[in-house]
């Protein structure tokens, strides 16, 4: 069985029997359990649309194109509820500059949108967006829509970011678009030295109407 098929009673139990999820003496599992499964999880921060959207954007995953300038990398999340049922058949619209700074206006160069496979999971490969004029730190856009879910308009930033400085626990208000540290994400990078990319995660939490 996958972990996405667990049910969070099946993983608090799983959890507590392998000793990795310890309750207190006082605490009755029955409660213990009770509270486990009221546990909410807090809806993706809201951020700007800003003016770049645009409707339609073909389905497709891969947006780096050969040759492309930047740093590779791949993003990667699911889309859940508030109460961390899996949202599968989201649609996950995500638009970015390039390397250089530019949104394609006239096509769809890095542009995309996503649908969440059975596992509500949505990945995409890309390059790291460059810094433009009115913007403080690199981002990728999202719009998020889910069937009985308030619609996300959000932001992913990336802990890397030059304007952070190592820091952004205490950096991340210099661009005064970041309303939530959640949105500054940690960036891993993978694969052999002649193939090295970014890595970055990114879970999406939706509210229900
Ligand atoms: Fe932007």
């Amino acid at each position: 069985m996958g972990h996405e098929q667990l049910t969070r009673r099946d993983l608090f139990l799983k959890c507590a029997a392998l000793g990795s999820l310890a309750v207190m003496p006082r605490l009755p599992l029955a409660h213990a359990l009770m509270l486990w499964e009221e546990q909410r999880f807090k809806p993706t921060a809201w951020d700007e649309i800003g003016p770049f959207y645009k409707r339609d954007a073909p389905n497709k995953t891969r947006l780096r194109s050969p040759g492309d300038a930047g740093l590779p990398v791949s993003i990667s999340g699911k889309v859940l509820d508030v109460n961390g049922n899996l949202l599968p058949g989201a649609k996950v619209e995500i638009w970015q500059a390039n390397h250089l700074g530019h949104y394609d206006l006239e096509g769809y160069r890095y542009r995309a949108t996503l649908i969440a496979d059975d596992h509500a999971s949505y990945s995409f490969d890309s390059v790291m967006p460059g810094h433009y004029p009115g913007r403080v730190c690199q981002h990728v856009h999202y719009l998020v829509n889910a069937p009985a879910h308030k619609t996300l308009t959000t932001q992913l930033y990336f802990a890397t970011d030059p304007v952070f400085e190592g820091d952004p626990d205490n950096n991340y208000t210099r661009d005064p678009l970041i309303y939530s540290r959640e949105l500054v994400r940690p960036v891993t990078l993978v694969g052999d030295p002649k193939d090295i990319h970014a890595s970055v995660n990114f879970e999406i939490v939706l509210e229900r109407l």
